[in-house]
């Protein structure tokens, strides 16, 4: 197995359609051991089944804005496992009415709260887990096309994963040193919770539907797959870049 005995941390599990959910099915058939974090017990009465059901070591309250949090999460791991493998950050928020507007008007607060928990979270998190990253860790993120180009109703959210995409390369560039790849997966649009506040999503998975390469939307499986690839040695190599698992919808320039 790819992954056999790594242990990996995953950020942003809410249910078993989120994203981070078919990273962590794939992660754990490859051999990886699995601990989740929440974020308030709602979402924790969530995590916990598919902790189990994915034989999930442990779970821990994290919410990325709050560095004392964050720490905790960083103690916590080191205690249970001493080193980390693979760290996935599969998180993102704005709030609901900064993506059905115009982008002009977004609030200087909502640009911040999303910028706060969507790209400068993955900064927090690798320094916090530094300490706990060695030669051949792999930390990944979960990006979207959005980031450079229009989307329409994807707003803040765009603006959001471009910075996220370049915090990849500056982060790629600080730990590579060390051995420590960071890289991100730019994924197609998938029916999550979060892309629920995206009001176009609809005529999104239409349009890829009708018009990308494989003509068919993607599953959370897909990413898990390239989540696996940049998770074991068979990407040693691979840092600071975004790898697309989106059907190939971002190859198009314009078809009939
Ligand atoms: N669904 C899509 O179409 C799509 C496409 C490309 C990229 N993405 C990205 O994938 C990632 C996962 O989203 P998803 O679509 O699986 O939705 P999701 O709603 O299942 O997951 C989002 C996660 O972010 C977590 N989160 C939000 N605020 C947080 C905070 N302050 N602290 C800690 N965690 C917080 C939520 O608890 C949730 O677990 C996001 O970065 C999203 O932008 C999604």
């Amino acid at each position: 197995m790819l992954l056999e005995g790594k242990k990996a941390l995953i950020f942003g599990l809410a249910n078993n359609r989120s994203i981070a959910y078919g990273i962590a099915q794939a992660l754990a058939a490859h051999g990886a051991r699995l601990a989740f974090n929440y974020v308030g017990e709602a979402i924790k009465k969530r995590v916990e089944p598919i902790s189990q059901e994915l034989g999930g070591e442990f779970t821990f309250p994290c919410d990325v804005c709050d560095d004392a949090q964050i720490q905790a999460a960083a103690d916590l791991a080191r205690e249970k496992w001493g080193e980390l493998d693979i760290l996935v950050h599969s998180v993102a928020f704005a709030n609901r009415e900064d993506l059905n507007g115009r982008f002009v008007d977004t609030s200087r607060d909502g640009f911040r709260l999303a910028l706060e928990v969507s790209a400068y979270s993955l900064a927090a998190l690798c320094r916090a887990f530094e300490p706990m990253l060695h030669e051949g860790s792999s930390v990944m993120t979960m990006t979207y096309h959005g980031s450079t180009k229009i989307v329409q109703g994807y707003n803040v959210m765009g603006v959001a994963k471009a910075a996220l995409e370049a915090s990849v390369r500056y982060l790629a560039y600080d730990l590579g040193p060390k051995g420590i790849r960071v890289n991100a997966l730019s994924a197609g649009p998938v029916k999550t919770l979060a892309a629920s506040a995206v009001s176009s999503l609809k005529d999104i998975f239409t349009h890829v539907e009708a018009h990308a390469p494989l003509r068919r939307n993607i599953t959370t499986a897909d990413v898990g797959g390239a989540a696996v690839f940049l998770a074991s040695d068979l990407s040693h190599a691979i840092t600071g870049e975004v790898i697309y698992v989106d059907s190939g919808m971002s190859q198009i320039g314009v078809v009939g």
